[in-house]
C-alpha cells in the first residue's frame, strides 16, 4: 500500500521536513517535497518542487508538477510542515516579520491544503497532517504573532477536520514541544539540545499517523520532551 500513495510534505531542507521526508522514503511512500530550498537528500522515490508555500502561484505550479509526475490517484498525504517563528516584545517586533509568519505559517499552509483537498475528495481518501506548535495550545510570553499563527492552524484543522470527514479525509493537527532544528537559529537564547525532542521522533509521529487503520481519525497529538530539562540530576 504505501509504494502506491503519493505524500507531499513542505519545507524539506531540513529539521522535521526533511527528517519525515527521509522515513518516508525508507518506508517505501513515493514523496514530492515542496519547498523554497531543496534538501541534501536523494532517494530514487523522492522528488523536490521548487515552492515558497506563501505564493499561490507557486503552490498551483508544485502541484502541477507533483500530479504530472505521479498522477493524481495516488496522492494521499499532504504534511503542511513548512514554517518559522519570530518572537519579540509586540512594539518591538517588525510588522514585516509578523506578516511573513502569517503568510508561510498560516496561508502558506491553508494554500497547499486548499490545492490538494479537490484531489483527495476525487480519491475519497487522503491525509492531511498540520504542524501546529506548544504554541499553539498554550501562549508564550514575547511570542504573540508566533503563537497567533499556530492558534490559527489550530482552529483550521478543527474546522477543516469537520469539512472533510464524511469525505473521507483525514486531517490532525500536531503540537510539538521543543524540538532540535535550526528553527531556533532566530530565536536567541535558545539552542537545540539533547534533551529536546529529536526531528526523527516527530517524523515517527507522523508516518504512525499515515498508518492508522482507514477508520481511525486522530484529530490532535500534543507531543512534547520527556525531561526537557534533562531531569533529577
Ligand atoms: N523546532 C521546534 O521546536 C518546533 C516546535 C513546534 C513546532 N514547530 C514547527 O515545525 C515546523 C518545522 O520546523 P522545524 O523545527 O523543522 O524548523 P527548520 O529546521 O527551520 O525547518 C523549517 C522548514 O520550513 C521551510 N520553510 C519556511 N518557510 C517556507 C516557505 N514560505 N515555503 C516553503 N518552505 C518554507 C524551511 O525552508 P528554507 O530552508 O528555505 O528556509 C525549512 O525547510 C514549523 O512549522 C515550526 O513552526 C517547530
Amino acid at each position: 500500500m504505501r509504494a502506491n500513495r503519493v505524500i507531499i510534505v513542505t519545507g524539506v531542507s531540513k529539521g522535521i521536513g526533511c527528517a519525515t521526508v527521509e522515513l518516508l522514503c525508507s518506508l517505501g511512500y513515493r514523496v514530492a517535497g515542496w519547498g523554497r530550498t531543496a534538501p541534501d537528500f536523494e532517494h530514487t522515490s523522492f522528488r523536490f518542487f521548487s515552492c515558497d508555500v506563501a505564493d499561490s502561484a507557486q503552490v498551483k505550479a508544485a502541484l502541477e508538477q507533483t500530479l504530472n509526475l505521479w498522477g493524481s490517484a495516488e496522492v494521499y498525504g499532504l504534511i503542511n510542515n513548512a514554517g518559522f517563528g519570530l518572537f519579540g516584545r509586540i512594539e518591538e517586533l517588525p510588522t514585516d516579520d509578523w506578516y511573513r509568519m502569517f503568510k508561510t505559517n498560516v496561508h502558506g499552509l491553508m494554500l497547499a491544503t486548499r490545492a490538494v483537498v479537490p484531489i483527495l475528495k476525487q480519491n475519497g481518501s487522503g491525509h492531511i497532517i498540520n504542524i501546529s506548535s506548544i504554541a499553539g495550545l498554550q501562549a508564550l510570553a514575547q511570542a504573540s504573532a508566533y503563537c497567533a499563527t499556530k492558534y490559527a492552524v489550530r482552529g483550521f484543522s478543527h474546522s477543516l477536520c469537520a469539512e472533510l470527514r464524511e469525505f473521507g479525509i483525514k486531517v490532525s493537527c500536531v503540537y510539538p514541544g521543543s524540538v532540535a532544528t535550526n528553527f531556533f537559529d532566530r530565536i536567541p537564547g535558545i539552542e537545540p539540545n539533547e534533551h529536546m525532542l529529536q526531528p526523527e521522533d516527530v517524523a515517527n509521529l507522523l508516518c504512525e499517523l499515515l498508518e492508522t487503520s482507514s477508520n481511525f481519525l486522530t484529530v490532535d497529538v500534543e507531543i512534547r520532551p520527556l525531561k526537557p530539562g534533562g531531569g533529577r540530576k
